[in-house]
Parts: C-alpha cells; sequence; structure tokens
C-alpha cells in the first residue's frame, strides 16, 4: 500500500468510529490530506450527522461543497469526537500538528471535543517528535522578534514558511532541528512567548484514540 492508501484506510476507519453517534450529532472536523479522504468518505456514507465544525477554510469548503453542514463552536456544549490527522504523534499520543497551516484552529476545535480521534499513517509514529519541523502560528509584526526567542529557547533553527498567510491572516515559523523531549513543557513556554498565537504541540491536549494505518491493517489504540 502506498501512503495514500493508507491514508484512505485509517480515514475509513474513523468513519467506523463515529458511526456509533446518536443521529443529529455535530462532530469536528480537522485538516489535511488524510481528513480530506475522511469528508469525502462521511459524505459517501449517508451517515447522519446534524453538521460539522471545521478547523480551516479549506476543509469547511469540502464539507459545504459535499452539502455537509457547517456548524458553529457558539452553537454546541461539546463536540462528541474530533477527527483529525497529525504530522507526528509519539507513544505517548503526544502531537506536532500544522503541516497544513491550521494548527490555531485545530487548537480550537479540538478543545471543544470530548474524544480527539487521530488518524494517520505509519510514517506519522514517532519516539520522539521533533524531526516534522514545528510549526508556531505568530502575528506578523512579531515575526522576526518570535523567531529570534524561539532560537534561543530550543537551540533549533526557525524558518518562516513564506508562501503560506493562515486563515487567521498569520505567519507561519517552522522550527527546525527540535528532539522534543518534554512536550507538555516546550507546548507551555512556547505560549508564553508574546506574539505566538499557537504552537503546533498538541501535548496538554494529545489524541484520545490513534487509528494507524499500517501495511498490516488499520491499528487502534487508545490512550493510556
Ligand atoms: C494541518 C495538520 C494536518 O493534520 C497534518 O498536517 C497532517 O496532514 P496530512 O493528513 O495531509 O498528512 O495538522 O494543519
Amino acid at each position: 500500500m502506498n501512503q495514500d492508501e493508507l491514508k484512505q484506510a485509517a480515514a475509513r476507519a474513523a468513519l467506523e468510529e463515529i458511526k456509533g453517534l446518536p443521529p443529529g450529532s455535530v462532530i469536528g472536523v480537522g485538516t489535511g490530506s488524510t481528513v480530506n479522504h475522511f469528508i469525502d468518505m462521511l459524505a459517501a456514507s449517508g451517515l447522519r450527522i446534524a453538521g460539522a465544525a471545521s478547523s480551516s477554510e479549506a476543509s469547511a469548503r469540502r464539507l459545504a461543497a459535499h452539502g455537509i453542514g457547517l456548524a458553529s463552536l457558539d452553537d454546541v456544549e461539546e463536540l462528541p469526537v474530533y477527527v483529525d490527522g497529525a504530522d507526528e504523534i509519539d507513544h505517548a499520543f503526544n502531537m506536532i500538528k500544522g503541516g497544513g497551516a491550521a494548527l490555531t484552529r485545530e487548537k480550537i476545535v479540538a478543545a471543544a471535543a470530548r474524544r480527539f480521534v487521530c488518524i494517520c499513517d505509519e510514517s506519522k509514529y514517532v519516539a520522539t517528535l521533533g524531526r516534522f519541523p514545528l510549526p508556531v502560528e505568530v502575528i506578523p509584526m512579531a515575526r522576526v522578534q518570535v523567531a529570534r526567542h524561539i532560537a534561543r529557547l530550543t537551540g533549533g533553527e526557525p524558518r518562516w514558511r513564506e508562501s503560506v498567510v493562515t486563515d487567521n491572516n498569520n505567519h507561519i515559523l517552522d522550527v527546525h532541528g527540535l528532539a522534543i523531549e518534554n512536550p507538555v513543557e516546550l507546548e507551555a513556554a512556547l505560549n508564553q512567548i508574546a506574539g505566538i498565537v499557537t504552537n503546533g504541540l498538541f501535548a496538554r491536549r494529545g489524541a484520545d484514540v490513534l487509528l494507524l494505518a499500517t501495511s498490516n491493517g488499520v491499528r487502534r489504540s487508545v490512550r493510556a
């Protein structure tokens, strides 16, 4: 199986995962190529959901194109589930996300969800986070100052993702060269830097369920 087929397998497993939800549920939907498969399969499945809270304009457009209603977080107390991919996930279900620059809205929708279901292929499963450059969303006027601060704090090398403006009109720094031994601590430390909107570490709120697509099938595990 190639990587895209593995992503499809993970997406299919997520559909099974949400089949038990009461009809009329509003679910959270993430961003990226794995989630795109999930959205397409959800639309084709005939599963009756009341709508989806989307973590990006791109996913919102895809959902709407399929006729799936968009829900605002203002109107729901809690989402039963949030389905999203990851750029890396470790054995404790801490993640790096934001490869698609949607990290801030992803964190917001994930925070509203009772259960975070992470769908990815086995290439994303790592012992230590950091080989994938850590995305950080910054207020544009603070970009250079924040980059200097992150370099001092982490020893990593922040690089501006110049081609990208986020859905919130901000910039992305990708921090290269990290080996993240304590994701919870680093997530909190980065949150203290003025000018950072969000960092792509999802450790304080990691995944609850991992659907990991491997060449031997999709492995389902639940956070200990
Ligand atoms: C977007 C994300 C995605 O979940 C992550 O980049 C994985 O994407 P893909 O499913 O395309 O591999 O965090 O901001």
